[in-house]
């Protein structure tokens, strides 16, 4: 009987759902009438249904509105595939309402205005010197103004592929006309449903020999760089066009610096995309699918942020540690080599240039370094007079074939520090790369192939272990102290802690009597307040509320607990208060308070980049592995939450609030229990309906954590009309390969496969069934490596709701086989 209502509801809900989509995407198609592939002046395309459509209608231009959004723009699609525009006119000045109009002038400008309104919304440049002008819609996407019939490219007087959106179609060309100052490159969308310009741009640098870039800000920084043109592609970018597939060219030369593509056999369809989020993408129409596939996609790793480990250094994703110094080079700074913020590293030995005793060393299978300090001769040098010019002239650091493509030819010379450099390793592309080191340096290379490295390692590893000695003595020395000034409270004695007692007066003091501005919030038993020490030290105190009955169990618990954990990512309990029927918790203050205040703020959130939104993550599970595996007692937290995760002022997460934790013994697997307590939407599915937690519980909420941490949003509440919560809605996401849409908007730029990663250990941890869910320790150990991840198994996503008294009444959601469906059990 069940089953069969299931069945029932499920088919209506998936038609209701698909119903659903087409009303979304009506935005966009609406039955169309085709005017035709040009417009001439006195005939205007309104915005009533009206589009041009080119010749072999594989183009359409039209007015379009974006996803969500209400506003209309002049674009250019794919036919067949009108929700993906490829071109925009007027980004920077939509028109409100269906009263828009594009016209073309009697001299040849094209206009965008709404009807009865003398304001131009948008308008191509100034046109002159034709007599009869047409604006076609070419079969290549093009939108080209042209005196009437002539086909020729060079003649038309404006077009579309001049000034490209986010999009580059296959024969459009991105680079510099050098003659006439026309720089044409892409700048990524501001979001889904706004076509501003974003923060990203791609585009191609004239400076040294001519490479690819992708710049971020309106001060351009550089955030990737795909580096030079070896003569089959970008020397960091392989496999941004498939050479099987393309004829991909890049034209260097005084009057044009131009990079296009185009297809060998004309029939796919296939673009490279700039993402608000700073990556560039190659896709793939997939008709059998109806949607586009991403092919290839950088940044694609780490090593790909722009000089991540400074000058003179290389980056390797495999090796040992990221970033080391090229060889015959010392570290700047062993105390900052951390990957963001590199010294970089410097010359051991002094080269020898007057005398010629210079030597070469060799890097195979490298993306060429910085190129904008170099020059380039694209002669057909051999490899050996590259070495000789190099040689030569004691400004050149290293050389390179300038191309590769049949054999090594042309030369290009480095005239300064390396900078960018990164080794691809077994993974394959890449080139060699010769950089100069005195003579005797090279001897030792060769004598001692990891020499620098192992000199790295002895310049950290003495001072380490130095400032680990240190440590430890300070600590031992400091616990010796305490354990002497300490005061057991009688209540507590029997657990033996080392709980130094807080006097009342004294919290009365750093409190100002528990004045209600000095209110921090409400903790699990009772209000916190933020308090100031005589010595300055910040305290937050957590106060038993008189009328609490539970309140004083889960406060021995806490104490009992957390008084016997260390660790950075757990809030640091400095005492207690016992006095006068006051029961009080004293902790390190947390500048900066709870996670859900930032991120579900929409001021807020903007200060957590994903950096820090990593950062977090990895700090949390940190903390959560302690308490499972790694602190002298097992420990389920039980109330993972936003709320529970407190940032100190460096944002360093710190699990707090002890007071549902429970104590397992080791041999214990799962504890049942007679009482639910937690928060729902946190709630693991076999803890909600079975009163059985486990530390897969822990997990569970830990998942969703990840998940809220990456979209903003909170598990509970309703998120979208036909998804229950955020976890079956990112599910479906996941499934249809597109779970990067719900990523925060306000997230700012990120790497895909960072981003990805984090999202699947997120479901694994959500999955279903306890024994599919990973152990904290596997979380700690996929979240920092590049390994293989399970894929999740897809099942029921139980979301419980709160406004029922009875936990068994809930909505389910199946993904089980149709992906967006409710139901609802009895
Ligand atoms: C749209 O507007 C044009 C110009 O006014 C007109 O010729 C055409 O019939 C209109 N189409 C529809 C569907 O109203
Ligand atoms: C567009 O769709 C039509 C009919 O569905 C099909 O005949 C045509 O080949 C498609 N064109 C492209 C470019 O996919
Ligand atoms: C564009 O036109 C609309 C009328 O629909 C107007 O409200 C808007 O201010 C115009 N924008 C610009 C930038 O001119
Ligand atoms: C434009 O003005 C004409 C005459 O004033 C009016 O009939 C028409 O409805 C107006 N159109 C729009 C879109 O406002
Ligand atoms: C186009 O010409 C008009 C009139 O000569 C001038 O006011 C306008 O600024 C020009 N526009 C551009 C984009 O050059
Ligand atoms: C560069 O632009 C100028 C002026 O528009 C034009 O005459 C020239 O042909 C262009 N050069 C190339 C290589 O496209
Ligand atoms: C590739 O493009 C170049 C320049 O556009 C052209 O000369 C060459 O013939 C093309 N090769 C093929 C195989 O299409
Ligand atoms: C080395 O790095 C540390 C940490 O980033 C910094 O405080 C220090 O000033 C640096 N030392 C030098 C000599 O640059
Ligand atoms: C050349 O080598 C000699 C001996 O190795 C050294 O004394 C001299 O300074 C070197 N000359 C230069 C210009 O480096
Ligand atoms: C070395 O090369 C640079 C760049 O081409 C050039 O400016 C400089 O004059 C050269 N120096 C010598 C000694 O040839």
């Amino acid at each position: 009987m069940w089953e069969l209502e299931l069945m029932v509801q499920r088919s209506v809900s998936c038609k209701l759902s698909t119903f659903l989509l087409h009303l979304l995407l009506a935005g966009f198609i609406s039955p169309t009438i085709e005017a035709g592939n040009s417009l001439i002046p006195g005939q205007p395309l309104y915005d009533n249904g009206t589009t041009l459509i080119s010749s072999r209608g594989r183009f359409e231009l039209g007015f379009f509105s974006p996803a969500s959004s209400s506003r209309r723009y002049i674009g250019i699609w794919y036919r067949n595939i009108s929700q993906t525009p490829v071109w925009v006119a007027n980004r920077l000045s939509p028109i409100d309402g269906r009263s828009g109009r594009l016209s073309l002038s009697g001299e040849g400008t094209l206009i965008v205005t709404a009807v009865n309104s003398s304001t131009i919304n948008w308008s191509s440049s100034n046109v002159t010197g034709l007599t009869n002008p047409e604006a076609t819609l070419f079969d290549d996407g093009n939108f080209a103004v042209r005196e009437a019939g002539n086909d020729d490219p060079d003649s038309f007087a404006w077009q579309s592929f001049d000034f490209p959106t986010d999009t580059l179609l296959p024969g459009m060309k991105l680079g510099w006309n050098v003659t006439s100052g026309l720089n044409r490159q892409l700048t990524s969308w501001m979001s889904a449903d706004d076509p501003w310009p974003g923060d990203y741009t791609l585009g191609i640098d004239l400076q040294g020999d001519p490479q690819l870039f992708i710049w971020s800000g309106l001060q351009r920084l550089p955030y990737w760089r795909g580096g030079p043109w070896n003569g089959l592609h970008f020397s960091g970018a392989l496999g941004m066009v498939d050479p099987k597939l393309f004829n991909a060219t890049f034209v260097v030369d005084p009057h044009q610096v131009i990079y296009s593509f185009n297809f060998l056999d004309p029939s796919p369809i296939s673009v490279l995309v700039v993402y608000r989020w700073g990556s560039l993408r190659r896709l793939v129409w997939n008709g059998g699918s109806g949607d586009w596939s991403v092919v290839w996609s950088v940044p694609m790793d780490s090593c790909d942020t722009m000089s991540v480990c400074g000058v003179n250094a290389v980056c390797g994703v495999n090796a040992l540690r990221m970033c080391s110094c090229l060889s015959g080079f010392l570290v700047n700074n062993v105390s900052s080599w951390n990957p963001s913020n590199s010294y970089g590293c410097s010359r051991m030995s002094p080269l020898d240039c007057g005398n010629g005793t210079d030597e070469f060393f060799k890097f195979s299978r490298s993306k060429l370094p910085d190129t904008s300090m170099s020059v380039v001769d694209r002669r057909s040098m051999s490899l050996d007079q590259c070495r000789e010019s190099c040689m030569k002239n004691c400004s050149c650091k290293a050389y390179a074939s300038s191309d590769i493509s049949e054999s090594e030819s042309g030369c290009i010379m480095w005239m300064g520090d390396i900078t960018d450099l990164r080794l691809y390793g077994d993974t394959g592309g890449g080139q060699d790369l010769y950089v100069r080191l005195a003579a005797f340096e090279l001897e030792d290379e060769i004598s001692n192939q990891s020499s620098g490295m192992s000199r790295l390692a002895v310049m950290i590893a003495v001072p380490a272990l130095a400032i680990f000695l240190l440590v430890c003595i300070a600590f031992c020395v400091c616990r010796c102290r305490k354990r002497n000034n300490c005061v057991v409270v009688k209540e507590i004695e029997e657990e033996d802690l080392d709980l130094p007692l807080f006097d009342l007066a004294t919290v009365l003091i750093a409190t100002s009597n528990f004045a209600a501005e000095n209110k921090l919030g409400q903790g699990g038993f009772g209000p916190v307040y933020k308090g100031k020490l005589v010595d300055g030290q910040e305290i937050a105190v957590k106060r038993l509320s008189n009328t609490s009955t539970q309140g004083i169990n889960e406060f021995k618990n806490e104490v009992v607990i957390i008084a016997k954990l260390q660790h950075q990512n757990l809030v640091r309990l400095l005492g207690c208060c016992i006095q006068g029927g006051e029961r009080m918790l004293i902790y390190e203050f947390m500048p900066n308070g709870s996670l859900d205040a930032f991120l579900f703020d929409e001021a807020k959130c903007m200060l957590l980049d994903w950096q820090t939104r990593y950062n977090i993550i990895v700090g949390i599970a940190r903390g959560l592995l302690y308490l499972h595996h790694d602190s002298r007692l097992k420990i389920i937290h039980r109330d993972l939450k936003t709320s529970n995760i407190l940032l100190d002022q460096c944002n360093i997460p710190k699990i707090s609030d002890f007071g549902l934790a429970r104590i397992f013994r080791g041999d214990e697997m799962e504890i049942n229990t007679r009482r639910v307590v937690g928060t729902y939407g946190y709630m693991s599915p076999e803890y909600g309906m079975n009163e059985i937690f486990s530390i897969k519980s822990d997990v569970f909420s830990f998942g969703v954590l990840i998940l809220e941490i990456i979209s903003g949003k909170k598990n509970r509440g309703a998120y979208q009309s036909n998804y229950l919560n955020l976890l079956g809605h990112i599910w479906s996401l996941w499934e249809e390969g597109k779970s990067l849409e719900i990523v925060d908007k306000s997230i700012g730029s990120f790497l895909e496969v960072e981003v990805t990663r984090c999202i699947k250990i997120g479901l694994l941890c959500v999955q279903e069934r306890p024994q599919d869910r990973p152990t904290m320790s596997l979380v700690v150990t996929m979240l920092s490596s590049d390994n293989a991840i399970p894929e999740p198994k897809p099942g029921f996503i139980v979301a419980l709701d709160s406004s029922n008294s009875s936990i068994r009444k809930q909505y389910l959601l199946s993904i089980n086989n149709v992906s967006n469906t409710t139901l609802e059990g009895r």
